[in-house]
C-alpha cells in the first residue's frame, strides 16, 4: 500500500521524539507539528488538562490533534500515549510510522524537571508504562530505530534512509 505524505514519531516519553523530529523535517524539507503542542495550543497546558478534566479528557484532545496533524505532510511528534487510540492506531496504517526505541538507560536525566503528570514516581514510572506500551508501538511501526547511545544527526540520516525503503 503507498502511504500518505505524514511521517509521524512514536515512543515512550523522552525518546527525544520532538528534538528528532524537528531536524528530520528540516532535513526532509516538510514542517513539523508536535501533537503536544496542538493540543495546549487548543485546550492548555497538559498538567492542567490532566488534573482538572481527566486523562480519559486529555486523549479525546489528543486524538483530534493527531488525525488532523497526519492529514497534510509533515513530520509528526505524536505524545507518547496517542498510540492507546484504536482510532489513531487505524489512522496510522495510512502514514509511515517511525518507532524511536530505547533501552532506558540515560532516561533519568532526560525526564527531570518535565511536565509529565504521568510521571509521579519518575523512572518507574516510565519504565512501566513503556512497558505496557511496547507491543502497541511495534504494531504501528513501519521503521523502528534504536536511539540508545546515537547522536542526533546519525539518528536523523538513518530515519531518513530507513524511510525511503518504504513504498
Ligand atoms: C504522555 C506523553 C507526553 C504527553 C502527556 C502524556 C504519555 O508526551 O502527551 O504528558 O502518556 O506518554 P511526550 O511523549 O512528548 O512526553
Amino acid at each position: 500500500m503507498h502511504k500518505t505524505g505524514a511521517i509521524v514519531l512514536v515512543g515512550p516519553m523522552g525518546v527525544g521524539k520532538t528534538t528528532i523530529g524537528k531536524k528530520l523535517a528540516k532535513r526532509l524539507e516538510v514542517p513539523f507539528v508536535d501533537t503536544d503542542v496542538l493540543v495546549t495550543k487548543q485546550h492548555g497546558e497538559i498538567p492542567k488538562i490532566f488534573a482538572e478534566l481527566g486523562e480519559a479528557k486529555f486523549r479525546e484532545f489528543e486524538e483530534a490533534c493527531v488525525l488532523a496533524a497526519i492529514a497534510a505532510p509533515a513530520v509528526v511528534a505524536t505524545g507518547g500515549g496517542a498510540i492507546l487510540s484504536e482510532h489513531t492506531r487505524a489512522a496510522l496504517g495510512e502514514t509511515k510510522v517511525v518507532y524511536l526505541s530505547t533501552d532506558g538507560n540515560h532516561m533519568a536525566a532526560r525526564l527531570v524537571g518535565g511536565n509529565r503528570p504521568l510521571l509521579k514516581d519518575g523512572l518507574a514510572d516510565w519504565r512501566r508504562i513503556y512497558e505496557s506500551r511496547r507491543a502497541l508501538y511495534e504494531q504501528v511501526a513501519d521503521v523502528t530505530v534504536d536511539t540508545s547511545g546515537t547522536s542526533l544527526k546519525s539518528l536523523v540520516e538513518l530515519i531518513a534512509t530507513r524511510l525511503d525503503e518504504i513504498v
